[in-house]
């Protein structure tokens, strides 16, 4: 059979180098041979299987003989010195090195003014979101001895209220009947105290307390409260709105934190003080 020599030579491609080295030209000759003696495909295949496997049987032995030899001793290495390295002598620093220029003395100043300023704008931020856990609006105020702050708010001072300003309420002396249910809620009965929130309740503004009168007159659009809280006249949808009053351990808490709904109009439960006891601080329109 013919064989074309590109399968001889893809064949040798296939051997390893170790096989072509050893056998050469002269296995190039014996498998040429061998070759020209094949009358079917399949024999050539055959011859060029077996070819190899000798090659790989061949390679495995060297691989063991390499294995089985015994190891290189290893080479004595000379020791390592290491050197170090000399120490260097500090100087001391000049007088240009020891001042600062002006144009380093004004970066600095500017870095620390910059930082300065983020500090202080940060710490602010966070003063302001942080929830106050104790005194101020939102939380139980303390107010005061409860024996002292009768004497200050009642008879003895002409029923003036106090007016505490970091709870924003007045503290009013009582002593209606207390016919309604909000009266209960606040504690006035007991306390003969009620805490008046100072946020009209038409539309916010401010409430003050008119001595002459004896009423809190809103000077926003005329809606008068009686010294009780309760509605008397004006826009104002109901009385002003209160806080619970507690005594601890003889003292006057304030909860600014549980606002009570002021009570309805209509409500006139201390018949002394029902109307304006002189002139108004607001006159009527
Ligand atoms: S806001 Fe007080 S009467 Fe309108």
């Amino acid at each position: 059979m013919k064989v074309p020599l590109g399968i001889f030579r893809l064949s040798m491609k296939l051997f390893p180098r170790a096989f072509r080295d050893r056998f050469g030209s002269e296995m190039q000759e014996a498998f040429e041979a061998e070759l020209a003696r094949c009358d079917t495909r399949r024999q050539v295949w055959s011859l060029v299987l077996r070819s190899a496997s000798d090659m790989v049987m061949s390679a495995v032995g060297e691989r063991k003989d390499s294995i089985a030899a015994p190891m290189a001793q290893p080479v004595a290495q000379p020791p390592i010195s290491v050197q170090k390295p000399p120490a260097r002598s500090l100087k001391p620093l000049t007088v240009d090195q020891l001042t600062v220029s002006r144009r380093q003395f004004l970066n600095r100043a500017w870095g620390v003014s910059v930082f300065g300023l983020l500090g202080f704008f940060g710490m602010s931020s966070l003063s302001f979101l942080w929830p106050k856990l104790s005194g101020g609006f939102g939380t139980k105020i303390t107010v005061g001895d409860y024996e002292t702050l009768l004497e200050k708010v009642g008879p003895a001072s002409g029923y003036t209220p106090l007016f505490v300003p970091e709870g924003r309420f007045y503290l009013t002396y009582y002593e209606g009947t207390a016919d309604s249910p909000v009266y209960a809620a606040v504690g006035a009965k007991e306390t003969q105290l009620v805490a008046l929130y100072r946020k009209c309740v038409h539309l916010g503004c401010s409430v003050p307390f008119c001595p002459s009168s004896k009423l809190f007159e809103c000077p926003c659009h005329g809606s008068k409260y009686r010294l009780s809280g309760e509605h008397l006249e004006g826009p104002a949808p109901r009385g002003l709105d209160r806080f619970p009053v507690t005594l601890v351990e003889g003292r006057v808490v304030v909860d600014t934190s549980a606002v009570q709904v002021g009570p309805p109009r209509g409500t006139d439960t201390w018949a002394a003080f029902s109307g304006p006891q002189g002139p108004l601080c607001v006159p009527r329109t």
